[in-house]
């Protein structure tokens, strides 16, 4: 399998016109903080607050093993929100709104929607509210310290599917994927045994898990690609130290695309944490990712 992995950034709400914006300014006085509020925080001539950015970032996934249908399947990933003082409630009603304006044909959650307290709980369910398309969801360690029941009951009550150490099989284009969601590797309730038990072992196959390192408990050369999220990206990056610390501390994948035992990972920066919450992010930007699988097969198909 091969996968080649075509990347293009660009600041999330960044189309505001200068004119605009001064307009803007000039009537809220001066006071940048109004600039983001208001019933619409969508609307183009408003100015985002800095904390409310995140960036929006494309992949293209060449992959041999997918189904034919499942040339150009379009999916969106979030992950790591954790919702509450550590994240604004605009960057995640935003990152919600570009999702939904992507129209993606699968949505996944990849843990991690609170950080250490329970008061945020209910308004997990009241800022992801609203995805559209199949959307599937697996858990991270702090939904695991603090209430994973009441985020899986929430989120099966939006009609999403939360995988715990489970699969189903979901017909997307006229053919079948099996979205495989392993549990939470860092509280050690991950079972990839039981996740695949059952499973198609050929076809579309996209595997959910919320730490990165799980990737190695697959099966090896298996035409897998893991979605995962847990390391925010590095969080603070501090070149040459951040990486050196992640690795001694087990997690030797921080960002981005990997190649692991025949199979590939996709590392989300997470949405959460950092610009004026009390986490600090430095050199990790929150992330809404978006990706496009491609089937090398059929893009081979009259080809000299
Ligand atoms: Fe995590």
């Amino acid at each position: 399998m091969r996968l080649r992995l075509a990347r293009r950034r660009h600041a999330a709400g960044a189309s505001s016109s200068v004119a605009q914006a001064e307009a803007l300014e000039m009537e809220s006085h001066g006071r940048n903080e109004l600039l983001a509020r208001g019933p619409d925080p969508f609307r183009p001539d408003r100015r985002l607050r800095w904390r409310d950015h995140f960036v929006l970032t494309e992949h293209l996934l060449q992959l041999n093993g997918i189904s034919p249908e499942h040339d150009g399947l379009r999916i969106a990933q979030l992950s790591d929100v954790h919702v509450g003082q550590a994240t604004s409630d605009v960057r995640i009603r935003r990152a919600v709104a570009a999702v939904n304006a992507a129209a993606p044909d699968l949505v996944f959650l990849t843990g991690d929607y609170v950080t250490h307290s329970p008061k945020p709980l209910p308004r997990v369910r009241e800022l992801l509210k609203g995805l559209e398309g199949p959307v599937f969801v697996v858990m991270g360690n702090h939904d695991h310290w603090v209430d994973v029941r009441y985020l899986r009951a929430g989120f099966e009550d939006l009609g999403y599917t939360v995988l715990q150490n489970e699969h189903r099989v979901v017909h997307v284009k006229g053919a079948p994927v099996t979205v495989l969601g392993i549990d939470d590797g860092l509280t050690r309730m991950d079972d990839v045994e039981a996740t695949f038990r059952g499973a198609p072992t050929s076809g579309t196959r996209l595997v959910l898990a919320h730490t990165p390192p799980t990737v190695e408990k697959l099966p090896s050369h298996a035409g897998l690609v893991q979605f995962s999220g847990h390391t925010h990206g590095g969080q603070f990056i501090v070149r040459g130290l951040t990486e050196a610390l992640f690795r001694r501390a087990g997690q030797p994948y921080i960002r981005g695309h990997y190649r692991v035992n025949g199979n590939h990972l996709y590392v989300n920066q997470g949405l959460g944490f950092g610009f004026g919450g009390p986490y600090l992010r430095r050199g990790s930007t929150p992330e809404v990712a978006f990706f496009t699988l491609r089937n090398t097969a059929a893009a081979h198909v009259g080809a000299p």
